[in-house]
């Protein structure tokens, strides 16, 4: 599957981006066939990778290659093309992905989201839920290790919050008291929240 048509580039630039290795140039018109051109999906179940942070998105391919993430979409989906990445490729893709121009969010639900916006923001009770912006961000941008949820489809992030209380995200261990601690409720809520931003 990924060795289709070669790209034009044959070395990554100056700047130290692999985004440009041909071999990257490759993985990603597979990518883009789920994920969407440039990897700006408005699909539920693809999430957008356009504007992701660089080590997260190494982080997760990783964890799919080693099978540590594994939720049943994640292994039906992810695994078998993540097995034949390289650590090279893998980062490629980031450097890729990091350089896209997400699209902007989309608002359904004003009310929803306002009630996520606050959770978002502040957090809830005494430190029970810490505010999201701490990790990811004034405006759900993401910051290395802490996902871009911006944009994301509410649908995805909801699954991931729930995902957090099992044992299927291993590394997502800074999420999990957060998750733990959130009704379903508050959770859509949340996810409206990031979707429209
Ligand atoms: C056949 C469809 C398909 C292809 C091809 C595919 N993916 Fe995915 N990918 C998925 C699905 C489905 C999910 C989310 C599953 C879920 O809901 O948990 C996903 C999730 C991801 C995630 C997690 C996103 C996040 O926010 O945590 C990353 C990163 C990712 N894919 C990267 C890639 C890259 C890079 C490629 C190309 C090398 C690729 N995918 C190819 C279907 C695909
Ligand atoms: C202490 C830092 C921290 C706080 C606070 C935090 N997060 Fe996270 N979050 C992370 C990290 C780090 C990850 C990546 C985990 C991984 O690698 O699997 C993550 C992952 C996520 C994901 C998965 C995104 C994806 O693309 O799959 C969602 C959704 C999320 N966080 C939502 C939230 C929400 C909502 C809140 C507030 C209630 C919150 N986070 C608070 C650090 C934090």
């Amino acid at each position: 599957m990924l060795s289709l048509a070669s790209a034009a580039w044959a070395q990554a630039p100056a700047n130290g981006s692999k985004a440009e290795l041909p071999a990257v140039q490759r993985a990603v018109h597979v990518c883009a066939s789920c994920h969407g051109d440039f990897g700006r999906s408005t699909h539920k179940a693809y999430p957008a990778l356009a504007g992701q942070t660089r080590d997260y998105m190494i982080r997760q391919m990783k964890d799919f290659r080693d099978q540590a993430r594994a939720e049943t979409d994640i292994q039906a989906y992810m695994w078998g093309i993540s097995a034949l990445l390289t650590d090279e490729q893998i980062e490629g893709l980031a450097d890729y992905y990091a350089a896209q121009t997400p699209l902007p969010g989309k608002s359904r639900n004003a009310k929803l989201e306002a009630e996520g916006k606050l959770i978002f923001e502040q957090g809830i009770g005494d430190h029970t839920v810490r505010a999201c912006t701490s990790c990811h961000g004034g405006n759900a941008q993401g910051e290395g290790a802490a996902p871009r949820l911006a944009g994301l489809h509410a649908d995805y992030v909801f699954r991931q919050l729930q995902a957090f209380k099992t044992p299927l995200r291993r590394h997502g261990n800074v999420m999990k008291s957060e998750a733990l601690a959130l009704s379903d409720a508050q959770m859509k809520a949340l996810a409206a929240y990031v979707m429209s931003k």
